[in-house]
């Protein structure tokens, strides 16, 4: 039996149709920004295998450190244990990340470092209520005791948002095609547009008549991935945050997509003056290598949970928080993200998607293109083609029709986007731009 063959009996992909699905390519190697698979077919990986393979794929320097650190510790509970790698990290990160923030909290993926930061977020309003009592004597229905909490119980989010698949992530992203089934049991959000000039008053009273009950804002900085790329203005984004900030709602960036130079900056936070309290990291925290979820919190979110009262505890972990192999691939990933060259690379793909951006416009294409956008090393349109939903079949045509180009795109629903590791080469790039305006003739 192939490989293809395997699969099929046995297992479930994620995000995958299973009726009439096509069978999965086997991929036997990955090297640079190049995947190979079993009969020998190399495909250029332009959108960073699901945005997390920053540095290329099957990094030997990422590779030898990995080794090294598997021959030494390769996992230990993270409850009453320590390790040098996790410690490290945390050292490496805090100085660079976008705040003053004061401590990092590891899990193991980007819907788990927002899950931790929703979590966090409620529960320091909680810890802090007035009535700070062991939890409120009330029963529920089913006579189980139940908390009983102070004001601040409201979640504030971005309409298109996508936070991840957990369903704490699930409550904050938009109700969408992903999130169908669950409707019923995701809790009540208060979503918004994101904001921009004609917008940005009429956020600005929503906020004023709601803050007082809403204990966190949630947001994606300047692109919303999942949701279609969409990306918005940070100036009005700035003024959004202030209007926020003043009625002391506690600010969550999820860099887990914007972080680590994708948009060009080493945090996508760092094009507001205005900064979150808690960011989530994930996917290029590792150069994509393993999986690693970074929620990091300010002081004063860290203060709520120093108390006598044990019920204070931030009750969570995961059987992998911290791993060591996933915290020495961070530090490796730091050490070459932090290399002239990598940020030259970064400028340099950003130059090339604006100039791309330019071109598409000059061209006299088969199909009709709008809203082509970039942000650093983003570059995005639609495709103004059959409807404007996700589940059209418009990604899946593109995606095949790429793949035997030799290069892999995966559009979300009409909208074509590509997001390279940041060591694609010219020749590479150029080839990611032919194969997308051949799609397009
Ligand atoms: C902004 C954002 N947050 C959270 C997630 C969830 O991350 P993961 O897929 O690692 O659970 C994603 C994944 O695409 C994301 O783009």
């Amino acid at each position: 039996m192939t490989l293809q063959e395997r699969d099929y009996e046995v297992i479930w992909h994620p995000f995958t149709h299973q009726k009439n699905r096509l069978p999965p390519i086997p991929i036997v190697k990955g090297k640079g920004t190049l995947l190979f698979d079993e009969v020998g077919n190399e495909y250029i990986d332009a959108i960073s295998s699901w945005w997390v393979t920053i540095h290329g794929h099957a990094h030997p320097y990422i590779a030898e450190k990995l080794y090294k650190q598997a021959m030494i510790l390769e996992q230990v509970i993270f409850a009453g244990f320590t390790h040098e790698p996790a410690v490290a990290l945390a050292e490496r990160l805090l100085p660079i990340l976008p705040n003053n923030f004061s401590k990092i909290f590891y899990s193991d993926n980007g819907s788990t470092s927002t899950e931790v930061a929703l979590k966090m977020s409620l529960q320091y309003w909680w810890n802090g209520r007035e009535d700070s009592q062991p939890l409120t004597e009330e029963r529920s229905d089913n006579g189980k005791r139940k908390a009983v909490d102070g004001k601040r119980t409201k979640i504030l989010a971005f309409k298109d948002a996508y936070h991840g698949d957990t369903f704490g992530a699930m409550s904050v992203s938009d109700r969408s095609v992903f999130t169908l089934a669950f409707h019923d049991k995701l809790f009540e959000v208060l979503f918004i547009d994101t904001p921009s000039e004609s917008n940005i008053e009429e956020l600005k009273n929503t906020i004023n008549s709601e803050g007082t009950a809403i204990a966190a804002f949630i947001y994606e900085p300047l692109v919303q991935g999942a949701g279609g790329m969409r990306m918005y203005d940070a100036h009005w984004m700035n003024e959004l945050l202030k209007t926020v900030k003043q009625h002391d709602i506690i600010c969550i960036a999820d860099e887990v997509m914007t972080g680590f130079g994708r948009t060009g900056k080493l945090f996508a936070s760092e094009y507001m003056e205005e900064r979150p309290d808690i960011i989530c990291l994930s996917k290029g925290l590792t150069g994509g290598t393993m999986a690693l979820g970074v929620t990091a919190c300010t002081d004063r979110i860290y203060q709520a949970y120093l108390s006598d009262d044990k019920l204070k505890t931030f009750f969570h972990g995961h059987s992998f928080t911290a791993n060591p192999l996933a915290c020495t691939a961070a530090l490796a990933s730091l050490d070459l993200l932090m290399l002239e060259d990598c940020f030259n690379q970064i400028e340099w793909i950003t130059e090339q998607n604006i100039a791309f951006a330019k071109k598409l416009t000059t061209y006299d294409l088969r199909l009709t293109i709008k809203n082509i956008r970039t942000l650093g090393t983003i570059i995005a349109f639609e495709i103004a083609e059959g409807k404007d939903e996700y589940l059209n079949n418009i990604a899946g045509n593109i995606t095949q029709k790429a793949l035997d180009e030799g290069v892999y795109i995966r559009p979300l629903g009409n909208t074509v986007y590509i997001m390279p590791p940041y060591c694609i080469t010219e020749e590479e790039l150029e080839i990611v731009y032919e194969v997308i305006l051949l799609m397009l003739k």
